[in-house]
């Protein structure tokens, strides 16, 4: 990194308005002229009077290197904040036009933090739109499941039921869908997670055995259980549920820019033989896979 790089954090603009130089590159500015000063001084007292070119050759020489360090600098803000830029305008614009889509009885809840990405949630109701699921599995709930249901209203059929390990989370996003009025698209259970035994292997996901869930599963939205729970959380879901895939299913798994996200999604498409699987360029990255048998 440029030593001018200035301490700028490119996320939720928080130093971005504020630039401090670091103490490193203080000193620089500070020592260096003094540097130059010492060595000068120095070189006087050995070669006499041609060391007077020394303080303006290796002046100009540092001013010429900063001028080409702050260009560098000056002109890596601008791109950061123009890619900054431009990756928020998705982000309206994905939740402007799903608004508009779904036209919402209620404004549609917050899509920071930990709820999928506005451009994860439009994925979510194209592939609803294109597919026509009957039956939709989602691992976690909140504002994507809110999403799913209003898609397969629009639809005009369907189902999606989501898993949600906590218990307030799952009370919380079943409130909202009754204020939306879609108790009849969406319902969240509340399944804890435990261990799973497939293949002789004890897999932790969440307990399906109180879910009524209506075979086949056409469609799975995986955003849980979340990486804090442990390594490669997600991976389960597949083991567990491919035997209740449908003959042709999708499968869309959020966060897929981390690498626990790849490895699931790679290890899903090699061991259950997915017909295709696909990255999504979205904020936080997802992958598509389509199960055919
Ligand atoms: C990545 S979140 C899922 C978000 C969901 N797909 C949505 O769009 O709102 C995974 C799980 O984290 C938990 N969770 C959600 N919001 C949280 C928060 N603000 N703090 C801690 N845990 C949260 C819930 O149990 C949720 O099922």
């Amino acid at each position: 990194m440029p030593i001018l790089a200035l301490d700028i954090r490119g996320t939720a603009g928080k130093a971005m308005s504020d630039p401090k130089m670091t103490n490193k590159q203080v000193l620089v500015v500070v020592l260096v002229p003094l540097g130059i000063l010492a060595i000068s001084v120095l070189a006087y007292s050995i070669v006499g009077p041609p060391a007077l070119l020394f303080p303006p050759v290796l002046g100009t020489v540092f001013l010429a290197w900063l001028i080409i360090e702050l260009r560098h600098f000056i002109v890596g803000r601008f791109v950061r904040l123009t890619e900054e830029n431009r990756a928020q305008f998705n982000q309206v614009e994905a939740i402007l036009g799903l608004s508009r889509f779904l036209d919402p009885k209620y404004p549609l809840p917050a899509t920071r933090g930990w709820a999928a990405s506005p451009d994860m949630l439009r994925e979510i109701v194209m592939q609803v739109l294109s597919d026509a699921p009957q039956m939709v599995l989602e691992a976690s709930s909140g504002t994507s499941t809110l999403a799913l249901a209003y898609a397969l209203e629009r639809v005009g059929k369907g189902r999606v039921v989501a898993l949600e390990h906590d218990a307030d989370y799952a009370e919380r996003t079943q409130r909202m869908l009754a204020l939306h009025g879609l108790q009849h698209r969406a319902t969240v259970v509340h399944a804890p997670l435990v261990e799973h035994r497939i293949n002789g292997v004890e897999l932790l996901w969440y307990d399906i055995s109180k879910a009524t869930i209506d075979l086949p599963i056409d469609m799975v939205v995986v955003d849980g259980p979340p990486d804090t729970t442990r390594p490669m959380a997600r991976y389960p879901a597949i083991p567990v549920l491919h035997s209740k895939l449908a003959k042709s299913s999708r499968v869309l798994l959020d966060d897929g820019g981390r690498q626990d996200e790849r490895a699931t999604a790679e290890l899903w498409a090699k061991e259950f033989k997915a017909t295709t699987i696909q990255y999504l360029e979205l904020e936080k990255g997802a992958w598509l896979l389509r199960f055919d048998r």
